[in-house]
C-alpha cells in the first residue's frame, strides 16, 4: 500500500530538532507522520479545516487535483462513462476491493433485492412527517433508524453482518428516498419492483403511479446509474470524514451513515447541486445576467458564491464535472429536448474560465456543477438531488467504513485545540455579577 521512506522530515522548535517519518502513497505522494508529536514532545499542528492533513491510509479512490485525476481502486473515472455504465458493479468494487465476476454480481445483487422493502413500521413514520420535510432531514434519521429494525446486523467485526448491513442500506436508501419524495407530493408509495434493475427500480418507485407504469427508457436508467456513479466515492472528503470519525468510536454503519448524510446535506459540499439550480433560475427569471453573477461572485463584500466552482483538492477541471457535462449534451439530444438552464451554465463557464479571478484561484466546475442540469432532465425534482448524491455516495461510505474497521491499529478519532480562552478565573455568584 504505501512504505515507510528511509527519508525524514525535520521540525526544529526552539533548540529542539525532532525527526519525522515520512508515508510515501502509491504515487508518489508524501505525508510526515506527526502522530507520536504530542505523547512524545507535547506540541501539536494546526490545520483547522485538515487541508494538509492526512486522516488514514486508503486503497480505495486516488485523485490528483492538481492533473484533475479521479480513480476507483485504480480505475481512471472516465472507464465508467461506458455505454453501459453499472452503479453496483461500482459499488462492490470500492466495498470489496475487486470489480465482480458474473456470479458475485448476481449474488450482490440478489441481496440488495432481497433487501429493497422497508419494514413496515418504517414506512408507516413517513405518514406522520410533514408533507414539505427536507428529504435529506428524512433520509438521515431513517437510515439511522435502520438500527431499530435491524438490530441484530450491528455487532462490528463479522464480515456476514457487515455485508447484511451495507446491502441493507444501498438498497433501502433508494426506497426511503423515493418514499420521501411521493410523501411531499401527496402521492401513495410504490413497492420497489424486485423484477426491476437498482436504478430502474428507484425511477420507478419515484415516478410509477398505481395502474400506470412509469416507463423507464434506457437513456434515463444510464444517466442514473452514471450520476451515482461519478458520486460513488471521493476520497477524504467532509462527509467521509465524518463517516470515519463517528466510525472511530465504533459507531455502527446506519449510524455512521446518518451523520455523513446531514454532512452531505450542507450547501457548500452536497447541497451545492440545488444551489447551482437556484443561481441558473435566478438569472433566467430575474434578469441578472452571467455578467453580474459573475461580478457578484468575485465581490468579497458579498456572501455570493458562484456554486459548483471551485474545490479543496481539485484545482484544475473536475473531471466528473467534465463527463456530467458531456452526458447532459447526450441526454437532451437523445430526449431531442433543451433546457435553456444548460446554455447559461456554459455561459457562466466561459466567462469564469476567462476571468483572473477565477483562473488565479484555479477554480474550475466541479461535480455539481451540471449534475443539477441533468438531473432535471432526467425529471428528478431540485429537493432530491442532494438526496441523489447520497445515494450514489454510500458505496464509498460503506467502503470508507469498513476500510477503517479492518485497520486494527485505528484508534478513536480526537483532534486537539489551541486553547485561545480566558486564564484561570473565579467563579462569580450571580448577585455579584
Ligand atoms: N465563488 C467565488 N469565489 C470562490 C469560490 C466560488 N465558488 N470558491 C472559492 N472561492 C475563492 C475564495 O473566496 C478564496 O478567495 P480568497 O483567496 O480571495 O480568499 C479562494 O477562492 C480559495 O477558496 P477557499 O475558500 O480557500 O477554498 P476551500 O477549499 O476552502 O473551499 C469550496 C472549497 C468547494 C467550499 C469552495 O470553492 C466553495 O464554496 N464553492 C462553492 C460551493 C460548491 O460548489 N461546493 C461543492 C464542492 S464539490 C462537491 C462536494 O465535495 O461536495
Amino acid at each position: 500500500m504505501s512504505e515507510t521512506n528511509t527519508e525524514k522530515a525535520t521540525l526544529t522548535i526552539g533548540d529542539k530538532t525532532i525527526e519525522l517519518p515520512v508515508h510515501i502513497g502509491t504515487e508518489g505522494d508524501k505525508s510526515i507522520d506527526i502522530s507520536k508529536l504530542f505523547d512524545e514532545h507535547g506540541l501539536t499542528v494546526f490545520d483547522p479545516s485538515l487541508g494538509s492533513t492526512s486522516i488514514c491510509k486508503s486503497t480505495i479512490t486516488y485523485i490528483d487535483g492538481e492533473k484533475g485525476i479521479l480513480r476507483y481502486r485504480g480505475i481512471p473515472i472516465e472507464q465508467f462513462d461506458r455505454p453501459k455504465p453499472n452503479f453496483i458493479e461500482v459499488a462492490h468494487l470500492l466495498i470489496f476491493g475487486t470489480l465482480p465476476n458474473r456470479s458475485e454480481l448476481s449474488e450482490f445483487s440478489t441481496r440488495l433485492t432481497d433487501n429493497e422493502l422497508l419494514h413496515e413500521g418504517l414506512r408507516r413514520q413517513f405518514n406522520e412527517l410533514p408533507p414539505k420535510s427536507p428529504p435529506m432531514a428524512i433520509l438521515s434519521a431513517m437510515l439511522s433508524q435502520l438500527a431499530c429494525y435491524h438490530e441484530k446486523f450491528l455487532p462490528l467485526g463479522d464480515d456476514e453482518l457487515f455485508i447484511e448491513a451495507a446491502t441493507r442500506l444501498i438498497s433501502k436508501a433508494r426506497t426511503i428516498a423515493a418514499y420521501s419524495y411521493r410523501r411531499s407530493k401527496g402521492l401513495p408509495f410504490m413497492f420497489p419492483d424486485p423484477a426491476m434493475r437498482y436504478c430502474g427500480n428507484f425511477l420507478h418507485m419515484m415516478f410509477s403511479i398505481p395502474f400506470q407504469q412509469y416507463i423507464v427508457s434506457e437513456e434515463i436508467e444510464d444517466a442514473m446509474n452514471l450520476v451515482f456513479i461519478l458520486h460513488a466515492d471521493h476520497e477524504q472528503n467532509c462527509s467521509t470524514a465524518t463517516v470515519r470519525t463517528v466510525g472511530s468510536a465504533k459507531a455502527n454503519l446506519f449510524a455512521s451513515c446518518a451523520a455523513a448524510v446531514s454532512a452531505l446535506w450542507g450547501p457548500l459540499h452536497g447541497g451545492a447541486n440545488v444551489e447551482v439550480v437556484k443561481m441558473l433560475e435566478t438569472i433566467q427569471s430575474d434578469g441578472m445576467t452571467p455578467e453580474l453573477c459573475i461580478e457578484a461572485a468575485k465581490d468579497k463584500s458579498n456572501p455570493f458564491k458562484l456554486f459548483g466552482f471551485g474545490h479543496r483538492v481539485y484545482k484544475n477541471y473536475d473531471p466528473r464535472a467534465r463527463i456530467l457535462r458531456n452526458a447532459a449534451d447526450r441526454v437532451f439530444s437523445q430526449l431531442k429536448t433543451r433546457d435553456p438552464l444548460l446554455d447559461t451554465a456554459r455561459k457562466l463557464e466561459e466567462l469564469a474560465l476567462q476571468d483572473s479571478y477565477f483562473v488565479d484561484r484555479k477554480l474550475y466546475p466541479n461535480v455539481d456543477f451540471y449534475s443539477g442540469i441533468l438531473l432535471r432532465a432526467m425529471g428528478i425534482p431540485t429537493n432530491m438531488f442532494t438526496v441523489i448524491f447520497a445515494i450514489g455516495r454510500l458505496p464509498g461510505w460503506i467502503a470508507q467504513w469498513k476500510e477503517q474497521h479492518d485497520n486494527m491499529a485505528q484508534k478513536i478519532i480526537r483532534p486537539r485545540q489551541v486553547y485561545c480562552g480566558n486564564k484561570i478565573m473565579d467563579y462569580v455568584p450571580i448577585e455579584e455579577r
